[in-house]
């Protein structure tokens, strides 16, 4: 998969791609992501990539000509599958939606700064707007970080284990079960004894069952059931 994301301060965005599973996912050669900085394709001497909004308000604009100019750039070279702008206003990311995108090879994310982008490049370019959630980020890049992360670590292969992705929270429409690690007995509190059994047929339905558990008590709007793929 290749993912390329337009900003205006990429440095934001060099810590979150450059370690852990990002990292490894790009040393194996199974992610390419490139942060391109939009600063000189802005105009005058300035490069000024935003403006005052028409019809007056606090906050200023990203223009249009330097993101045209970027992303028509940027489309030379590859034909996207989806071209992204991350905003608030934008459909939820959700479990589903990562695993959807893990599934395409060309992506172009846009990061917008100050109150957004002109709704022109939205409606000529954009092809699909995603909110990582119901509050404001002062930019898109955050985000941005966000959705690479949750779309990179199902990239077959990228993680060691290959059945770890798969039994996430969510991947089920159900929250993660309890895990325990050692020592089997810290501060009195024990590891159930059913994990330390080796019958693997108890562990999968005693794990499915505090699955269900969890999600009934803290998340009961995941249960129903749908399928983790399709929309
Ligand atoms: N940009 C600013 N806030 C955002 C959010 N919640 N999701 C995606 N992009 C954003």
């Amino acid at each position: 998969m290749h993912i390329d994301i337009i900003s205006v301060v990429p440095e934001l965005l060099d810590s979150p791609l450059s370690h852990s599973i990002l990292q490894r996912a790009q040393d194996k050669g199974l992610l390419t992501v490139r942060v391109h900085d939009l600063r000189p394709y802005g105009l005058g001497k300035h490069h000024s990539t935003d403006d005052y909004q028409f019809g007056g308000g606090a906050g200023m604009v990203m223009r249009c000509e330097p993101l045209a100019a970027l992303i028509d750039e940027l489309r030379e070279q590859r034909n996207y599958d989806e071209i992204i702008y991350l905003t608030p206003d934008g459909e939820r990311l959700t479990q589903r939606r990562a695993n959807r995108l893990s599934l395409q090879t060309d992506l172009l994310m846009i990061c917008g700064h100050y109150k957004g982008i002109d709704e022109r490049i939205r409606e000529e370019y954009v092809t699909l707007e995603i909110s990582i959630g119901d509050y404001v980020l002062s930019g898109g890049e955050l985000a941005a970080a966000v959705l690479v992360d949750s779309i990179g670590r199902l990239l077959p292969g990228v993680i060691g284990d290959e059945t770890s992705a798969l039994t996430d929270t969510f991947q089920d429409d159900l929250l993660a079960p309890p895990v325990y690690t050692r020592p089997a007995e810290w501060r009195g509190r024990e590891v159930p004894a059913i994990l330390r059994s080796g019958n693997t047929g108890a562990i999968e339905e005693w794990r499915h069952q505090r699955a269900e558990e969890r999600t009934r008590a803290r998340r009961p709007d995941l249960l129903s059931d749908t399928d983790p793929v399709a929309d």
